[in-house]
């Protein structure tokens, strides 16, 4: 959500500034904008739409060596140029990512005192009371530190002041941004993948800190304008994570990923023994009730989980979508336990679901991919997912990863409550050895992309399944529309026929999950129903069926109920990816999307 990048260093900063962009568009691509430094005056360059459209029209070579950069996911205001970042009031030009709610009624005090904006953002207003606070306080950190206090709401922001042309001022609040220090000069970020290819040492802020970069230093803050002593943290991935590596997508290669990303997930924690996961993860035993809360795909990991745990664990588990769950009231107890499940650990949803959780005086447990991130840090416990760096909009490998966890969640809790013994546990990691292959002949598996070719004309595409095989239809829908713009519904097949069905007309495609024996039945017979109608039917099963109530199958290989969800979405994947391609999307930056969600 919004990308920002700042640089101060001895090399010209354009071109840097622009490939830190580059990698974060990701977060962001309805216009792009940077302002640097040049001979004693601040010049703006902004552009509508991708980074690309601004890199042709700026100098990459231009004279300077301290800039911020820019890529807008549109919050306050069309996705325009004068809208776009940077904004600039008197002697402030500032990045900003997340929302300044009372930014109303700052505008209306700053437009007494005089202030002209230009655009409709939240950003100019934020610019506009730094400069004024500054009118006062004649210091810059006591008017950033001020300014911070009289908003409400969540921001990263890159700051320059006009007349300090060697310094480069970072803050935040609830959004994510990092200071990144190398031989070649000092960053701010967003997201770690803008700097990797300078550096791969960074500082994380906490929440008011103030950082002060110059060509060869980096002092930060707190809010009460103490020098803090951070430690210098360093990236463990690689650069490649960053790159396509031939793949003509990143969503493509991180599907190709996934039988490492399990493995690394998975053995990260668990080495057969239920020891291991006793050594690896905190103690859950006195954990009677779960509330698993998340965002989109990771909600529904949560679903996929309820149904595993209540299974296997024999404990009630209730999924809410996070922006729901912060604003409801809770039925929790001292017996409660929390999951916070996030790829990008800053979804503001789910942060605050957390913090709601954490001021009731509940235990709550993060499970997320990025090292460092604010979900991760204020949980009471994180399990780290092993997914690497994701760049796709649309998640595939790190919701794969956290169906690990979740697999391993359940073997963990079931053992604890003595329904799971180290027999059964055994023949699960029989089968956990044998999942990096099955995952690695799915992903290879060309037919799915013929099923692509079959339904990427139609204009709704259906997916049903009951129990566990409904959740995973929820995720193989979300994953269909948000890169391809089909409509897609997914539903509980016994649910249909209770007014959706209506829907379903000659040809309709309707993928059809079956992997649930004992309900396996009841859900052809939901397919038959649908076949009567019309529907073209794709039967994705674990069982080859002696009738042929379908068009096309899919059958994936079995393995133990708790593993097998994790090799059934990867045809799903592959499905919506090729009727994207089809259909010339831009399946890595799908429209209106970003990828880290870091305002309400
Ligand atoms: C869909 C997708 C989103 C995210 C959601 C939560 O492909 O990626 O639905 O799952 O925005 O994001 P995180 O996991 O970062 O909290």
């Amino acid at each position: 959500m919004c990308g920002i990048v700042g640089y101060v260093g001895k090399d010209k900063c354009v071109s840097k500034i622009i490939h830190g962009l580059e990698a974060l568009e990701y977060r962001g691509y309805d216009s792009a904008g940077i302002a640097i430094f040049n001979k004693g005056k601040v010049d703006t360059f902004k552009e509508q739409g991708r980074i690309e459209n601004l890199k042709k029209r700026i100098d990459l070579e231009a004279e300077s060596h301290l800039g911020i950069g820019h890529t807008r996911w549109a919050t306050h205001g069309e996705a325009n140029k004068i809208n776009a970042h940077p904004h600039t009031q008197g002697k402030f030009t500032i990045v900003h990512n997340g929302i300044i709610e009372n930014y109303i009624e700052l505008k209306q005090d700053l437009l007494k005192n005089g202030y002209v904006f230009l655009s409709e953002t939240d950003t100019e207003v934020m610019a506009a009371l730094l400069d004024f606070v500054y009118k006062e306080e004649k210091d810059v950190l006591k008017t950033i530190q001020k300014s911070c206090k009289m908003i409400r709401g969540s921001f990263a922001l890159g700051i320059l002041f006009h007349d300090n042309e060697d310094t480069l001022y970072a803050t935040r609040l609830s959004s994510p941004l990092i200071v990144a220090s190398g031989e070649e000069g000092n960053f701010i970020a967003s997201d770690v993948p803008a700097i990797l290819e300078f550096t791969n040492k960074y500082y994380l802020l906490d929440d008011l800190d103030i950082a002060v970069l110059k060509n060869e230093s980096v002092t930060i803050y707190n809010q009460y304008n103490e020098v803090l002593k951070k430690e210098l943290l360093t990236f463990e991935g690689n650069m490649e994570a960053g790159q396509k590596q031939g793949f003509e997508h990143f969503m493509l290669k991180e599907i190709h990923e996934q039988d490492n990303v399990f493995y690394e997930t998975i053995h990260s924690y668990f080495d057969g023994s239920i020891d291991s996961l006793k050594q690896n993860f905190p103690d859950l035993s006195n954990f009677k009730k779960i509330d698993i809360v998340a965002c989109g795909s990771a909600y529904h990991t949560g679903l996929v989980a309820k149904s595993l745990i209540e299974e296997y664990a024999v404990m009630p588990v209730n999924v809410e979508v996070a922006s729901e769950y912060r604003y409801k009231q809770s039925f929790y107890d001292n017996n409660t336990l929390v999951i916070l499940v996030s790829q990008s650990g800053e979804t503001a949803d789910t942060l605050a679901a957390l913090r709601k959780a954490k001021t009731d005086g509940i235990t709550t447990l993060a499970i997320v991919n990025v090292v460092g991130s604010s979900i991760a840090r204020e949980a009471d416990h994180v399990i780290y997912i092993k997914a690497g760096i994701e760049i796709a909009v649309a998640t595939t490998k790190a919701y794969l990863a956290q169906l690990a966890i979740f697999s391993l969640l359940t073997i963990y809790f079931a053992y604890q409550r003595k329904l799971l013994k180290d027999e059964q546990i055994n023949k699960i990691y029989e089968d956990i050895k044998k999942m990096p292959n099955l995952i690695r002949q799915i992903v290879d598996n060309q037919e799915y992309f013929m099923i692509g070719d079959k339904v990427f004309q139609h204009q709704n595409i259906f997916f049903i399944g009951r129990d566990i095989d409904y959740a995973l239809s929820m995720e193989g829908s979300l994953k269909l529309k948000e890169i391809s713009y089909i409509n897609s519904v997914a539903y509980q097949a016994g649910e249909l026929k209770h007014g959706t069905i209506s829907l379903i007309e000659e040809d309709t495609p309707v993928i059809a999950l079956s992997t649930k024996d004992e309900l396996r039945e009841k859900t052809i017979s939901n397919i038959k129903e649908v076949k009567a109608r019309g529907a073209k039917v794709i039967y994705v099963t674990t069982e080859m069926p002696k009738e042929k109530f379908y068009d096309e199958i899919i059958l994936i290989p079995r393995v133990h109920p708790i593993l097998q969800s994790i090799l059934v979405i990867i045809p799903l994947q592959l499905i919506s990816y090729k009727v994207a391609k089809n259909k010339d999307c831009d399946i890595d930056k799908p429209r209106n999307l970003a990828k880290s969600v870091t305002v309400e």
